[in-house]
């Protein structure tokens, strides 16, 4: 599958191959990434993509199986989002919004207003969705304390969610392998489980079980801190944590809890956004309406890094009157114009791309059931055109495989050097193309991922044996 074609040179902005790898190899530091493993590997460098390919310095194409991690909406280099980009160009690059505006973030804002759930009346931008989750929390934290309750500042979090790497998102999800360094600067939040079975006890096997089990946990939690409670902050499906869904209905019944116990309710669509799940936002599938809402990702399209918080006109209120009620929040790129109008072109698109999504994802989901119940295969699991194949050592017990075996390197490494990339977390390897992936693509890149698995899976089962003998 993995073709070799003469690269343009331009691509490689005048350097070589070898020169390229050994300047990476010497100067660049990867976000995410265990720096020594990646010295001794041989990493993908990418110099161009078109469609849902991307081309390496070498002249090889691959699909992109992750989107860009989780970005990527209509494809690489697509006309209409390259012309926005230049034609804005042709204007102006960027100019402040501290204190002014510009024409196409505030075109933005009022788009995004306009096709977010009913209420998201405000919109702050910033720049990457750790930003929009920062924004969410402060906001959240002040808008108690300018009301005149500032014992409200505490946030509750849900397992294995993940926001993004800065101070305040890490405290709300933090994590004893990714945050160890930091654990005792962040300040404690109260924590309930996510709900999703796979990770609840082994006796949770159904989605209401697992509905009622989160639920008590919030309950119990607001019941107990209500009082020292700001908001709660949650991913419609867990990302990060290995792509979980929370049941359908789990985000609406949480929003009554909040509004019963005055908690605001902050949803983390940076991942979700955009399509990703079957509909806009995960929230519009959920008729709901929570106080604070982040996006970012596949709000461009994934072509330049804009971020948004939406809030709802009584969360902005407060946030009036007194000078010191304002939000002295901001980053020196909010309201990038080359990034607004891409945005814009994004959402010119996305009307047309949703209506194409149901039967792709009917054929998605058709082909990865001939994953379902294979050996080694844990869980299967997503929403639309989110996918997690969760690897078990023992699926029964749910028991996952060592880091050190690198189980879903084993199946992406199988994949790349059949033209696909993919990417692991843990023991979940994780596919998310483009959604503008026509049938045609997804057939390819299903092809080499089911046959991925196929070339892993022995091997693993070995592995897994020992794992039981050991
Ligand atoms: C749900 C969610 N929130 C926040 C973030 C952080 O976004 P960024 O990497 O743009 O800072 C991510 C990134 O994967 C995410 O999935």
């Amino acid at each position: 599958m993995t073709t070799s074609i003469n690269i343009d040179t331009k691509a490689l902005g005048g350097a070589s191959p070898a020169q390229l790898q050994s300047w990476d190899a010497a100067h660049s530091w990867h976000p995410f990434t265990p720096m020594t493993d990646y010295l001794a590997s041989d990493p993908v460098m990418v110099a161009r993509g078109e469609g849902v390919r991307l081309q390496d310095i070498h002249g090889r194409w691959y699909y992109d199986g992750v989107a860009s991690i989780w970005l990527n909406v209509h494809g690489h280099a697509h006309p209409a989002l390259n012309a926005a980009i230049a034609e804005q160009l042709g204007r102006i690059a960027h100019s402040t919004m501290l204190g002014q505006a510009n024409v196409p973030s505030t075109i933005l804002a009022k788009r995004l207003v306009d096709l977010s759930p009913p209420g998201l009346d405000r919109v702050f931008f910033s720049d990457s969705g750790a930003t929009a989750v920062e924004i969410a929390l402060k906001i959240a934290i002040q808008y108690w304390a300018n009301r005149g309750r500032p014992s409200k500042r505490r946030i509750l979090g849900f397992t294995n969610n993940y926001h993004g790497d800065t101070m305040g998102a890490m405290a709300v999800a933090p994590d004893p392998i990714f945050h160890w360094a930091f654990l005792d600067l962040l300040p404690e939040q109260p924590r309930a489980p996510y709900p999703y079975w796979y990770h609840a006890p082994n006796h949770i096997k159904t989605d209401s079980q697992c509905m009622e089990y989160s639920l008590d946990a919030v309950r119990k939690i607001f019941e107990a801190e209500g009082e020292s409670l700001a908001a709660v902050i949650i991913e419609p499906v867990e990302g990060a944590g290995g792509i979980c869904p929370a049941p359908r209905g789990y985000l609406r019944a949480l929003r009554e809890l909040c509004q019963s116990h005055d908690i605001l309710m902050i949803v983390d669509e940076v991942a979700t956004g955009f399509g990703k799940t079957g509909s806009l936002f995960a929230c519009e599938a959920e008729e709901l309406t929570p106080d604070l809402l982040c996006m970012g990702k596949g709000l461009t399209a994934g072509y330049l890094p804009v971020a948004a918080t939406l809030a709802t006109g009584a969360v902005f209120e407060a946030f009036l009157g007194e000078r010191r009620n304002t939000l002295f929040h901001g980053h020196s790129f909010t309201g990038n114009q080359l990034g607004c109008a891409v945005a814009l072109a994004n959402l010119d698109l996305m009307p047309a791309l949703m209506d194409s999504l149901a039967p792709k994802i009917d054929r998605l989901w058709g082909r990865l059931a001939a994953l379902e119940g294979r050996e080694c295969i844990g869980d299967l699991r997503g929403r639309g055109f989110m996918v997690g194949i969760e690897l078990s050592a023992d699926p029964p017990s749910r028991r996952g495989f060592p880091p050190d075996l690198r189980a879903g390197y084993q199946v992406t490494d199988a994949a790349r050097g059949r033209g696909l990339l993919v990417r692991p977390i843990g023991n979940v390897v994780i596919f998310m193309p483009p959604l503008a992936s026509s049938i045609e693509d997804l057939d390819a890149m299903l092809d080499i991922l089911v046959e991925s698995f196929e070339a892993a899976l022995p091997k693993l089962a070995e592995q897994a044996k020992s794992i039981h003998r050991g």
